[in-house]
């Protein structure tokens, strides 16, 4: 069958090739692909910045947005032959540590765990995969390709949790949210926080064009420019750039008692100036918290897909600007300044 597979570290080794069917081995659940997305990781992991092949091999299996249609759900009893699925991406580490021993593997404490198509684990680029029926989440048909959605949504879930679990330290009812950046994750944490009810407002470069216009379809307000000059202070702000000056004008601009939730993963030097005592003070001061969040576990995983029910179907297919045939991974993998959420499309919805 055909996959497309890079040699992890090695700048400009990705290639769509034939590699041989999913062993037995990962998992009794057989899957053929319908369409998977394309991500910051991905494109991080094709230039050789990140990932990991799985013990024993040069190659790996790319792409941890995955939706498919199962072609054998095996002796589980809970699947059927074609229902529309999507695959859990990270697995406990094997020690475990408390955390993964109660199910929380996206709170690792030692390192340890895997992820498909990152860490150690082949992933969903390819026709058909195969996966352990408890990491398979099977999704409402008659969101058709939108399913491959659910993997982001998974994210900005579980980051909304975190908010919530530090804001509730205190008595809080927070009203406005600030989103950084309007890429899938910036405009899916802020179709959840529309969900929750607050007032959204999100932030990005662009000053006109579909993220502005699915900005307000949302009913929430759109801001170009700096964190610094928009004009309040926000309870809450969900980053998601991971641009350093846009991490620092967020830390400095939150209110009091506000809470700065960072899910985006950048790199590189110093930027902004951040005088670090003078902040340090601001945070004390103002009891502000800034919290890390990545992964998702299976409680999030469960809550995204009822929030991707939930939501309107025509905003969320804009969210998808462009599909791509797998043997064109390499313009799938390029920035395009129009392009949200980049698929590759396997077979039909
Ligand atoms: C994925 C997460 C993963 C993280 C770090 C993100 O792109 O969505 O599932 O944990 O990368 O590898």
């Amino acid at each position: 069958m055909k996959a497309i597979t890079v040699e992890p570290r090695k700048p400009g080794s990705a290639r769509y090739e034939d590699i041989p069917e999913p062993d037995v081995h990962e998992g009794s659940v057989l899957v053929e692909a319908v369409a998977v997305g394309v991500c910051g990781t991905d494109v991080e992991i094709v230039e050789g910045k990140y990932g990991w092949s799985p013990p024993g091999k040069t190659r790996l299996v790319l792409g941890h947005e995955s939706l498919g249609r199962v072609i054998d759900p095996g002796p589980s009893s809970s699947l059927k032959k074609g229902d529309l699925v999507v695959g859990i991406v990270r697995r406990p580490d094997p020690v475990p540590c408390p955390n993964c021993a109660v199910g929380e593997w996206d709170m690792c404490r030692n390192g340890q765990y895997t992820e498909r198509g990152i860490k150690e684990i082949h992933g969903y680029m390819s026709e058909r995969w195969r996966i352990e029926p408890e990491y398979v989440m099977k999704i409402d048909p008659s969101l058709g390709l939108l399913g491959v959605l659910l993997e982001p949504t998974t994210v900005v879930t579980k980051a909304w949790e975190q908010v919530v679990a530090v804001g509730s330290r205190a008595f809080w009812e927070p009203r406005t949210l600030l989103v950084t950046g309007a890429g899938p994750i910036g405009l899916l944490a802020a179709l959840v926080g529309k969900q929750h009810g607050l007032e959204v407002h999100v932030l990005d470069r662009v000053e006109s064009g579909l993220k502005p216009e699915l900005v307000r379809e949302l009913g929430a307000i759109y801001h170009s420019g700096s964190v610094r000059d928009i004009g309040f202070e926000p309870e809450v702000i969900v980053e998601c750039t991971g641009v350093g000056q846009v991490i620092a004008d967020s830390i400095q601009t939150v209110g009091a008692g506000g809470v700065v939730c960072l899910t985006g993963v950048g790199s590189g030097g110093r930027s902004g100036n951040i005088p670090t005592a003078d902040t340090a003070a601001n945070i004390v001061l103002r009891n502000n918290v800034i919290v890390g969040s990545v992964n998702a576990n299976k409680r999030h995983w469960y809550k995204a897909a009822e929030a991707l029910g939930r939501a309107d179907r025509k905003w969320l297919g804009r969210l998808i600007t462009r599909r791509e045939q797998p043997e064109n991974f390499k313009q799938a993998l390029e920035r395009q300044p129009d392009d949200i959420k980049v698929v590759i499309q396997f077979s039909a919805a």
